[in-house]
């Protein structure tokens, strides 16, 4: 398996001044983005550090409400190791975070924010309720961008107006699709998990009408539990 420094040094960001959006997701080999309803069925001992080490990279780590709610996200916080090595770099020692949503189907109470070891960011539309979005100033930076859905490209430019720019997308599908339809994804880290899925479980992108995007590919890494790792380009 790629040790943390063959991560760090296969996934380098190129320069932190041109904003970028990467994104990151694990499949099974026929394309499934869950096992019964969650990703971690799916992951394993490389994908979770390669999680660390992108999670590491990044300034932000954005997330969809569904993702949050489904997954547990709260209290996301970086081992000693990798706080160290942010902070050897210049950077804060725990990454921002921040979650997308149009209704703030995420309420103050949710660990994303009450248990949240930096101040927490929602990426909303005007359209969001009024008392929610007022709920939640309380305890995280609201953005509001856009009308009713979120403006992406103006959510990608509020960010990096905070000194946010190198975002790091978890997903989910739903937002992953939005952020391709307004052609913001720079690049996509997909770890292929070696395990068929079946059933109708859904793609690592969604709810966006059908139109190709060219990636081209930066590398394949393997393990030997065999899980490929591989980045993707725009262009
Ligand atoms: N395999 C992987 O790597 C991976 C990664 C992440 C997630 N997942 C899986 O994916 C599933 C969840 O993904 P999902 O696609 O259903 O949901 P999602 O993308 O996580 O979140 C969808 C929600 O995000 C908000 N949203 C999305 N686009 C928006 C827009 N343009 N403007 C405003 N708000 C917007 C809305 O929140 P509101 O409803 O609050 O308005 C929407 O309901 C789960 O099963 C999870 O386990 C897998």
């Amino acid at each position: 398996m790629p040790n943390r420094a063959e991560f760090h040094a296969a996934y380098a960001l190129p320069d932190r001044t041109t904003p970028r959006v990467r994104m990151n997701f694990v499949s099974s080999i026929d394309g499934a983005v869950s096992v019964e309803g969650r990703s971690g069925g799916l992951g394993g001992d490389g994908d979770r550090r390669l999680m660390q080490v992108l999670r590491s990279l990044c300034d932000v780590v954005l997330v969809g409400a569904r993702t949050v709610l489904v997954e547990g996200y709260g209290g996301l916080r970086l081992e000693a190791e990798d706080a160290a090595w942010r902070e050897s770099h210049g950077l804060p020692a725990q990454p921002r975070l921040a979650v997308m949503s149009r209704t703030l189907s995420v309420g103050p109470e949710h660990p994303f924010f009450a248990e949240a070891v930096t101040r927490p960011i929602v990426v909303t539309s005007a359209a969001a309720p009024v008392e929610q979005r007022e709920a939640l100033a309380a305890v995280a930076d609201v953005l509001v961008c856009g009308d009713d859905d979120v403006d992406l490209a103006e959510a990608v430019r509020a960010l990096a107006e905070r000194g946010l720019s190198q975002v790091l997308c978890e997903g989910g599908p739903h937002v992953f699709g939005a952020l391709a339809e307004a052609d913001l994804v720079s690049e996509v880290c997909l770890t292929l998990s070696p395990v068929l899925v079946g059933g109708d479980v859904g793609r690592i992108l969604r709810g966006t009408p059908e139109r190709e995007h060219a990636m081209r590919l930066v590398h394949a890494l393997s393990d030997d539990d065999g899980f490929v790792f591989l980045r993707y380009r725009a262009g």
